[in-house]
């Protein structure tokens, strides 16, 4: 990169190769599904995009004291989305468990009990969001611990740096140690609350958040359906059907329910601004309300690889017309990144006999999970009037990434490339509403 001209004014230009998609990819050879500049430039100002396109023709717009930057031969895309992390988990990543309940009770319920500690949050916020900054992601939908000072120190964070985020307290009262548990009504008046203070503050939205059916009684799941009806347009995150033993459980817990999807079907809590994690095994009954409601199945493939889940069945979902998003799933999840994340969901897809080429890979992180947010109309994409969240990508990043790129590459092959190869190391420079924020 290099600087050509500070930034002074309030304009700011930034010059590469620009790729934005504007539907979802057919195949890999769909070139008609993007906008691509080979030489392009996007013009940011007040925090939006306010031109993209040709550099002759943007830069012919700009004010003579606009600020340039020149990322060529970088790639400039939207900001990477991630659609479902924990906030409480950085610390959890590659910690040694079986499975998904061994993993919750031995390490993550209590690692997650730091978090009554406000300074501890603060501290980790920091962390947590430059970590995210570094791997090219500028939007999450992050689930807090219990402690509502989690959600705080988090949106705080957020705030500070301008970012679009979204989180929410997990709502949990039984099943798990006294010191994470609220009750039902300490629960919705603590989201209650929380919802005040951040939802639809700035760029912040909230999520209420029961953490799933396993660690909710059923007066919590009511009261958390009392919020979804007083506060319609927040989000609702939960998890759903990630391995069989807690499936097994849920269902002797809620015996009632036809399965696990009929217990969050019953207290009201799906909806097209609902992101369900993992969403891995289920019957055609379930998949069926999943499409009806609009909610979203959450593909988490680091995580359900290494928690040894099981495999996403994106194509049965989709034929069925079911919502996807995808996700790091930090800390059950492996990697922070994006392009790792989609790499190993290449894999997990090839085991079920299922293609993921790479155009689409890339719309998945951008406006794929943009749409899955109902977010498109600001996020996602490089559209002048959008909100300037933008990643630049060095696909030469390694000597690896220089050896295969030396072999020559039509773009599809270097997203692909991308992806299999690039990690934190590929991303060059992440702009938060047109400001420059990768940390060192
Ligand atoms: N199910 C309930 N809580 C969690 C969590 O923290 N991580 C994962 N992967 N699954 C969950
Ligand atoms: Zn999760």
């Amino acid at each position: 990169m290099s600087l050509t001209k500070p930034v002074q004014s309030g304009q700011h230009l930034i010059r590469g190769r620009v790729l934005s998609f504007t539907r979802e990819p057919q195949d890999i050879s769909d070139t008609t599904s993007y906008q691509y500049y080979e030489d392009g430039a996007v013009l940011m100002e007040g925090g939006l995009i306010k031109a993209v396109g040709d550099y002759s023709v943007v830069a012919s717009e700009t004010s003579p004291d606009t600020g340039i930057t020149d990322h060529r031969p970088h790639l400039i895309l939207p900001g990477f989305i991630d659609t479902h992390i924990h906030f409480p988990q950085g610390q959890v990543v590659a910690s040694y468990a079986a499975e998904l309940l061994d993993w919750l009770n031995d390490y993550t319920f209590i690692e997650e009990q730091k978090y009554a500690d406000e300074q501890f949050g603060e501290h980790i916020a920091e962390r947590f969001i430059d970590e995210l900054l570094r791997h090219g992601t500028t939007t999450v939908a992050a689930y807090g611990s219990v402690h509502p000072q989690s959600v705080d120190a988090f949106f705080r964070a957020s705030e500070k740096r301008n970012m679009r985020n979204i989180a929410g307290k997990v709502m949990m009262d039984r099943n798990a140690p006294s010191a994470l548990c609220d009750t039902a009504q300490s629960g919705y008046d603590d989201t209650k609350a929380l919802i005040a203070r951040w939802h639809g503050k700035g760029r912040l939205d909230y999520a209420i958040s029961p953490r799933f059916a396993i660690t909710s009684t059923p007066a919590q799941l009511e009261a958390s359906q009392a919020l979804v009806r007083e506060y319609p347009d927040c989000y609702v995150q939960t998890h759903l059907s990630e391995n069989h033993a807690e499936i097994e459980f849920t269902c002797s817990l809620y015996p009632q329910a036809p399965d696990y999807t009929g217990i969050y079907e019953h207290y009201g809590l799906l909806g097209r601004k609902t992101l369900l994690g993992h969403a891995i095994h289920l019957s055609e009954r379930e998949v069926t309300v999943l499409a009806e409601t609009g909610s979203v199945a959450v593909f988490c493939p680091t995580s359900n690889l290494f928690l040894g889940s099981g495999l996403f069945d994106r194509d049965g979902l989709r034929a069925a017309g079911v919502r996807i998003g995808v996700a790091t799933d930090i800390g059950g999840g492996t990697s922070w990144s994006m392009l790792r994340t989609l790499d190993e969901g290449y894999k997990v897809l090839q085991l079920r006999g299922q293609r993921l080429n790479p155009l689409s890979s890339f719309y998945m992180m951008t406006l794929g999970n943009a749409r899955a947010l109902s977010m498109e109309d600001k996020i996602g994409t490089v559209e002048a009037g959008t909100e300037a969240d933008l990643v630049v990508l060095n696909s030469r990043a390694t000597a690896a990434m220089r050896l295969r790129m030396d072999a020559g590459s039509n773009l599809a092959q270097e997203l692909f490339l991308l992806q299999t190869l690039g990690d934190d190391r590929a991303i060059v420079e992440t702009y938060i509403a047109g400001k420059a924020c990768k940390p060192a």
